[in-house]
């Protein structure tokens, strides 16, 4: 079964959100399309409540977020517990908050990525495992566990 990634844009990450969408389609994964459908003025917090729900309730392992900074849609998914929302500029920072952070929601900062920085971001992060060991007592301390 081609695992489930629910992905929501506000109107700053529309249109690279349907490039995300067709690619994740072309790698195999279904991805769930939760809005906005339009390049027409929105509420990031609508968007990244919705993605962030389906990861913080299991619904789905990990999830896709985009906005203009990356900023806003980072701060509403991350009040949601067990929620990792990762603003990644650079594929390096993808990798990295996969290997050290084990980023369970990939934000990206539409207007300050190419399309093609985009999609290079988004296949690194889907693809990088969390490296786990001391990182891992790291994470659990993010929830002061
Ligand atoms: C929308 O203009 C912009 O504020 C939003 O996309 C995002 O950058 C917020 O953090």
């Amino acid at each position: 079964m081609p695992e489930v990634i629910p992905v929501g844009a506000d109107h700053a990450g529309f249109e690279l959100k349907q490039r995300l969408v067709a690619e994740l389609e072309r790698l195999g994964y279904r991805p769930l399309d939760l809005g906005t459908d339009s390049g027409a003025s929105t509420d990031y917090p609508d968007y990244a409540h919705q993605v962030a729900d389906r990861v913080e309730h299991g619904d789905a392992a990990r999830g896709v977020l985009l906005c203009g900074s990356g900023l806003g849609m980072s701060y509403a998914a991350n009040r949601h517990p067990g929620v990792r929302a990762a603003v990644a500029w650079t594929p390096e920072i993808a990798r990295l908050a996969r290997e050290h952070n084990d980023a369970n929601i990939l934000v990206l900062p539409a207007r300050f990525v190419t399309e093609q920085q985009g999609l290079e971001i988004l296949r690194t992060w889907l693809t990088t495992p969390f490296e786990g060991g001391r990182h891992e007592r790291r994470v659990r301390k993010i929830d002061r566990e």
